[in-house]
C-alpha cells in the first residue's frame, strides 16, 4: 500500500482524491500496488465531507505518520505551502503539485531540496491542467534543443475570450460563470492580469531552458482591456484575440512575453477555444509539437496531479525487488 496525504481540499485536491477512489483498481493494477489516501489537511469544516475520518487541520499529523510516503499539495499560493513542501521534502515525502506560483518562485530550491533528501518534487499539474507537458519536455523530446515555447495556458481566460466572440457574453458574467466552473483562481485577477500565464511560461522556460526567469519581470499584458469592439475588429481581419505566453531563447538568453494576440484563423492555435490550453514547443530536431487539452478545472487537473503520483509511486515498488 502506498500512503498519500492531501494538504488543501478545493476544487483540484477533491477531485485529486475522486481520482484515487474512481480509479483505484486500474491505478492498482498499474502501478502493481494500492494507493490511498489517509490523510486529508485543510482548516476549512466541510458539511458533506466525502471522508471526514480523513481530515485533520493540522499537518504535523502528516509529517508524524511514516507510512505517508507522497503529499500531493493543491492548497496554492505561497503560504503555507513553502514551509509545508519544504518541511514535508526534508522529513522524507516526496511532493506532487498544481501550484503554479510556488513552482515559478521557488521551484528550482524546492527540487534542490528534493534530491538532497533522495525524494521527488513534481509538477506536471502546475502548467496546462490536464495537459502533459512537463513530463514530455524532460523525457520523450529530451533529445531536442529548444528555442521557442508558446501557447495558450490559462483556461479562464481563454473560455472568457471564446465566449465573449461566441456568444456575445459580457466580460464579468463570463467571468463569473468560469469561477463556478472551478477554473479561475481565488483571486481572478492573477487570470484576467495574465500573472497566472507569467509563472506557466516562467516554468516551461525553466524545464525547457534550464534558465529560470523571474515571472515578476515578465513583460506582462492581460485581458481586462479586450473590449466586444476588439473582438469583432479582430474577426473582420479574419482573426481571433487568444493571450499568448512566449518564450524564446535568443543568444543563450531567455526572453519571455505574454501578452492578447490576434492569431489568423488558420493557424492551429485559432480553434484553440473555451477551457482548453495548447503549447507549442520548437526543437531542433522535432520540430514543432503541438500540445492540446483542457487547460483547468478539477478532474483534469487531478488527472496531471496523479500522473505524478503514479510515477514516484512506480519507483517506491521498483525499490521494494
Ligand atoms: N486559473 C487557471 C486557469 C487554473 O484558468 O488556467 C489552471 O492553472
Amino acid at each position: 500500500m502506498i500512503n498519500i496525504a492531501i494538504i488543501g481540499f478545493g476544487v483540484v485536491g477533491s477531485a485529486t482524491y475522486d481520482v484515487t477512489i474512481q480509479n483505484a483498481e486500474l491505478i492498482k493494477e498499474r502501478i502493481g500496488d494500492s494507493v490511498k489516501v489517509k490523510k486529508i489537511v485543510d482548516v476549512r469544516d466541510f458539511d458533506n465531507h466525502p471522508a471526514p475520518e480523513l481530515l485533520t487541520k493540522n499537518f504535523d499529523d502528516v509529517m508524524n505518520d511514516p507510512t505517508i510516503s507522497i503529499v500531493v499539495e493543491s492548497i496554492g499560493g505561497l503560504r503555507p505551502s513553502y514551509e509545508f513542501t519544504k518541511k514535508a521534502l526534508m522529513g522524507g515525502k516526496s511532493v506532487v503539485t498544481s501550484n503554479k506560483e510556488l513552482v515559478a518562485t521557488h521551484g528550482v530550491e524546492l527540487t534542490e531540496i528534493a534530491k538532497q533528501n533522495k525524494v521527488s518534487y513534481l509538477f506536471e499539474a502546475s502548467v496546462g491542467g490536464g495537459i502533459p507537458i512537463i513530463r514530455p519536455l524532460k523525457q520523450c523530446l529530451a533529445a531536442n534543443e529548444f528555442n521557442e515555447i508558446f501557447g495558450i495556458l490559462n483556461g479562464t481566460t481563454n473560455y472568457i475570450l471564446t465566449q465573449m466572440r461566441e456568444e456575445g457574453r459580457p466580460f464579468a458574467e463570463v467571468l463569473k460563470d468560469a469561477q463556478q466552473k472551478g477554473y479561475a483562481e481565488l483571486n481572478p485577477s492573477a487570470d484576467i492580469d495574465g500573472y497566472d500565464t507569467c509563472r506557466k511560461i516562467c516554468i516551461l522556460s525553466w524545464v525547457a531552458f534550464g534558465k529560470g526567469v523571474d515571472a515578476e519581470k515578465i513583460d506582462r499584458k492581460g485581458i481586462s482591456e479586450i473590449t466586444a469592439k476588439d473582438i469583432e475588429k479582430a474577426k473582420a481581419a479574419g482573426c481571433v484575440i487568444k493571450l499568448i505566453g512566449r518564450a524564446k531563447l535568443i543568444d543563450g538568453e531567455v526572453y519571455c512575453t505574454v501578452a492578447p494576440e490576434a492569431i489568423p484563423l488558420d493557424d492551429p492555435l485559432a480553434i484553440v477555444d473555451n477551457v482548453y490550453n495548447a503549447i507549442v514547443v520548437r526543437g531542433n530536431f522535432v520540430s514543432d509539437v503541438m500540445f492540446y487539452g483542457q487547460g483547468a478545472g478539477g478532474r483534469a487537473t487531478a488527472s496531471a496531479v496523479m500522473s505524478d503520483v503514479i510515477e514516484i509511486a512506480r519507483t517506491i515498488v521498483a525499490s521494494r525487488t
